[in-house]
């Protein structure tokens, strides 16, 4: 088995690697002059177990790199590639929604397939159907093997699970079955990207405890607004989890200025540097990834990491 990292998230692949006891392999990543990607790997892979650990989190160097590094495992002999992809980006780009666009999730999924990927493993996509855009294996993990134990812990009283979406809302149905509590959903209408509007919340919060779950949060709006919205109706402690953290624009700055007490997010996309705020705690999501790659290294069951759980 040989773990190697393109430049996306390497803390993350460490830790993966820590998890393994084994070292990352050793790989060298330049860019030329003008920003093109250079990479070689600087061992022999030659019939070996591969997996490169890569999200793609915008820039799309990240997942250029990727790309590079797949054909650069593919020539020199590996015996299986699997991309490791903790965060999936363009995921969100997995249909036409609106008339002359492209499915941009699909084109991604063919440019890893191309590159040499024999198997993807990733965690949470935004949409769990992109699987059926590879014909290669796929593991989809779910970060509700983390984040339900961190509630259980907790113990909320009087707890609802709120989905911020329609979208997220089988998601929000598996933590309400697995801790016991009940369940609401925000009715939100996208009007156009990155911007939404909480149209009405279905479900009863008032006097509630509320954690909010959705895969992710990127400019916050959603996430935010839905929190405003059950504050309104008379909700008490709101929490909210969320898989992968884009956070882009002010979206650490919404989070600190919403009603949400405290944010949980993974570790699948790293964290800015800048970003400082007593709200946000971060759940590392190595193990639960390399636990996977360890079965799939040893040909072994990953969904019965998920027993009970979705
Ligand atoms: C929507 O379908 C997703 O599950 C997220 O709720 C959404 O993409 C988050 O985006 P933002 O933070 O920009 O509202």
């Amino acid at each position: 088995m040989k773990i190697f990292t393109g430049s996306s998230n390497p803390q993350l692949a460490a830790k993966i690697a820590a998890y393994l006891s084994v070292r990352l392999g050793d790989s060298e990543l330049k860019h030329f002059t003008d920003g093109e990607i250079w990479f070689k790997y600087n061992e022999n892979i030659r019939g070996c177990d591969v997996f490169l650990v890569q999200s793609t989190q915008p820039p799309a160097e990240h997942l250029m790199e990727l790309l590079i590094m797949l054909d650069a495992a593919k020539r020199s002999s590996a015996k299986r590639i699997t991309a490791v992809i903790p965060y999936f980006g363009y995921a969100r780009q997995d249909r036409k929604d609106r008339p002359r666009v492209a499915i941009t999730a699909k084109l991604v999924a063919d440019l890893l397939a191309t590159a040499g990927a024999d198997r993807v493993l990733t965690m949470d996509l935004h949409a769990a159907q992109i699987q059926g855009f590879f014909n290669i294996p796929f593991d989809h993990l779910y970060a509700s093997a983390i984040f339900i134990d961190f509630y259980e812990a907790k113990e909320i009283p009087d707890l609802a699970i709120v989905a911020p979406d329609i979208g997220s809302m089988k998601r929000a149905r598996a933590y309400s079955e697995f801790l016991g509590a009940s369940l609401a959903v925000v009715d939100k209408r996208r009007p156009s990207q990155n911007i939404s509007e909480v149209m009405n919340v279905i479900g009863d919060v008032k006097g509630k405890n509320v954690l909010m779950v959705d895969d992710l949060i990127d400019t916050g709006g959603s996430l935010t607004q839905a929190a405003e919205a059950v504050k309104k109706l008379g909700a008490k402690d709101i929490y909210a989890c969320c898989t992968h953290g884009v956070l882009s624009g002010n979206a650490v700055e919404k989070i600190e200025k919403s009603p949400i007490c405290e944010f949980v997010v993974t570790d699948t996309i790293p964290m800015k540097p800048n970003v400082k705020s007593d709200k946000i705690r971060i759940l590392t999501a190595s193990s639960l990834i390399g636990e996977s790659i360890r079965r799939i290294f040893n040909e072994e069951s990953i969904s019965s990491l998920f027993v009970n759980q979705r």
